[in-house]
């Protein structure tokens, strides 16, 4: 079973390629819906809830976990790699979606000038500059925090004339100064692609994250048999999340693009 971990519902946006994309695998989704937006909060915090998703998850049988979330892939990932799973869970692994979003752009010998939109906490971390500067040293990276997309996206304020103009106004400066490529560094954004590839013109491109990331996942699994992750004939879907909200089913099978038909609910710092 493959775990996959967001803030909140946000996350669905990739396991929908997950499942479209690897469908034979058996899934369980982890929101941490009660604590949502992880956009805005220190990286400690991140790091502490992040380790209760982890624990939660291999709890449940999960054999690798994919951190959806940006928020938690740039202010928790690295730590847990290096220093918890080491000790808690040896042999486990746990990914994030940064690296596959920066091997992508790295690929691609023609772009020489990367933009990065994120929440506050994924760009402040400075984390997609650090990696693609790793494996290109001489690439531009400009970076900026767009911290009004999420709330207006769960609005479901996505054709909205003031949308587009707060979009506008976040891209400006990633326009004029000609990027070749746009990272979407937070999973609600995929649902403004459409808009941002319209923004920023035919000249820049623009990744769906869950392409992409689906993608290195299946290239990942291929190269690690030893997981035993299971190909199954009747594959599962299990959802959990930490709040009762209403509109989690309602935004997630949005987000997801089908029926989820059980929502299962826990407090993570029970299960502590
Ligand atoms: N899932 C978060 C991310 O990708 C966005 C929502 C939040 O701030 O928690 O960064």
């Amino acid at each position: 079973m493959i775990g996959v971990f967001d803030s909140g519902l946000g996350g669905l946006s990739i396991l929908k390629h997950f499942l479209s994309d690897l469908p034979e695998y058996d899934y369980i989704y982890l929101g941490d819906n009660a604590r949502v937006p992880y956009g805005n909060k220190s990286s400690e915090l991140i790091y502490h809830y992040s380790c209760q998703a982890v624990d939660f998850l291999f709890s449940q049988g999960a054999k690798l976990i994919i951190f959806a979330c940006n928020s938690a892939s740039s202010q928790a990932l690295r730590k847990i790699q290096t220093e918890y799973l080491p000790v808690k869970y040896p042999g486990k692994n746990v990914l994030g979606v940064i690296v596959p979003l920066v091997e992508k752009v790295v690929s691609d010998p023609k772009i020489s000038k990367v933009g990065v939109i994120g929440t506050r906490a994924t760009i402040n971390s400075h984390i997609y500059r650090e990696e693609l500067l790793e494996l290109k040293p001489d690439l531009e990276v400009l970076e900026k925090a767009t911290p009004l997309l999420v709330p207006l996206i769960e609005e479901n304020w996505l054709k909205r004339p003031e949308t587009r103009k707060i979009l506008k106004y976040y891209l400006r400066e990633l326009k004029m100064k000609e990027v070749q490529a746009l990272i979407l560094a937070c999973t609600h954004y995929p649902f403004l692609l459409k808009e941002i590839r319209q923004i920023m013109g035919k000249s820049c491109k623009v990744y769906n994250p869950g392409e992409v990331v689906a993608f290195s996942l299946k290239d990942y699994l291929s190269r690690h048999s030893e997981l035993d992750i299971k190909l199954v004939k009747k594959p599962q879907r299990k959802f959990f999340a930490t709040d009762k909200a209403s509109n989690f089913k309602q935004l997630g099978e949005k987000f997801l693009g089908e029926k989820i038909e059980d929502i299962n609910y826990i407090n993570l710092n029970d299960k502590l």
